[in-house]
């Protein structure tokens, strides 16, 4: 790997990836989705890990798509080489996904983020879709993803002016979990993946699952899923276990079967 680094045990049952390509902020090149995808698949199948964080460092999480690669190519070059389908992986990830965001989260930084299940992020981050103001428009998710999470005329307002919101703005309109001074942000995402990791992580998946439907079908659709994978976690030995500790009065031991 040469623009990110993966810690598969950074803290037990999490693990921890790490964009680095500090002089560029982060601006994620080909190569560098390309890694972040094959790091996925590898902690999505390693049964050790139960939780996964992406961070960046504390003056960026990724300040967009790399500009100078993309700037000379054709409308054909881009359809040929199809850089966002790379991204499919990362919204197919099975476990929990957190980004750790610090300093900047523009264009493909703020939709790398928002890919994620939840964002921790430190008071200097800030989100931004700037890419009207280089003459095109967000093409990694920025114009559903973002309008999803803080409703239409913000997002509106963000993509057409470029302007980013801070964390706060991002935290009162639910774009972002919760906003912490700027030394904490990362032991924040390990506190929060922790807390995921000592559940049965196939209740997580399958949970993860149907939050996930919410935003892709109608309610109907929704609920008949979301009833189909409650039934399903009784065929784990977790649900017992996790009933059983209940009853017993006892603290649950979670096997992930
Ligand atoms: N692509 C390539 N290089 C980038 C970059 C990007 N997105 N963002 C920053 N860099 C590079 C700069 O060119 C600079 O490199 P050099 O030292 O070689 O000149 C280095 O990173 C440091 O950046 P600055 O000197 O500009 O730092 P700054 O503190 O003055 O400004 C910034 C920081 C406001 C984030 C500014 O760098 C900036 O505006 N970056 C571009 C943000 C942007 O437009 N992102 C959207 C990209 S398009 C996209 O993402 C499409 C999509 O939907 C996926």
């Amino acid at each position: 790997m040469e623009f990110i680094t993966v810690t598969p045990n950074a803290r037990p049952q999490v693990a921890l990836i790490q964009l680095n390509r500090p002089k560029e902020l982060n601006a994620l090149n080909l190569q560098l989705m390309l890694e972040i995808r094959d790091a996925l698949r590898e902690l999505d199948d390693n049964d050790k890990v139960r939780v996964i964080v992406l961070t960046g460092n504390e003056r960026a999480f990724a300040a967009g798509a790399d500009i100078k690669q993309m700037a000379g190519r054709t409308a054909i070059d881009m359809l040929i080489v199809d850089q966002f389908s790379t991204w499919d992986q990362i919204r197919k990830t099975r476990k929990p996904l957190i980004a750790a965001v610090s300093g900047f989260a523009l264009g493909g930084g703020c939709e790398l983020a928002m890919t994620c299940d939840m964002i921790v992020a430190s008071e200097t981050a800030q989100f931004g879709q700037p890419e009207i103001r280089i003459g095109t428009m967000p093409g990694a998710g920025g114009t559903q993803r973002l309008t999803r999470a803080v409703g239409k005329a913000r997002a509106m307002e963000m993509v057409l002016t470029g302007r980013p919101i801070s964390a706060h703005e991002a935290e009162r309109h639910g774009l972002v979990n919760r906003v912490v001074p700027v030394g904490q942000y990362l032991e924040e995402a390990f506190r929060l993946a922790a807390s995921i990791a000592e559940m049965s992580p196939v209740a997580a998946r399958l949970a993860k699952e149907s939050v996930n439907r919410a935003f892709e079908t109608h309610l109907d659709e929704g609920l008949h899923f979301e009833r189909k994978n409650f039934y399903l976690t009784f065929a784990s030995e977790d649900q017992k276990e996790g009933m059983a500790a209940f009853v017993e009065k006892r603290k649950p031991e979670f096997k992930g079967r």
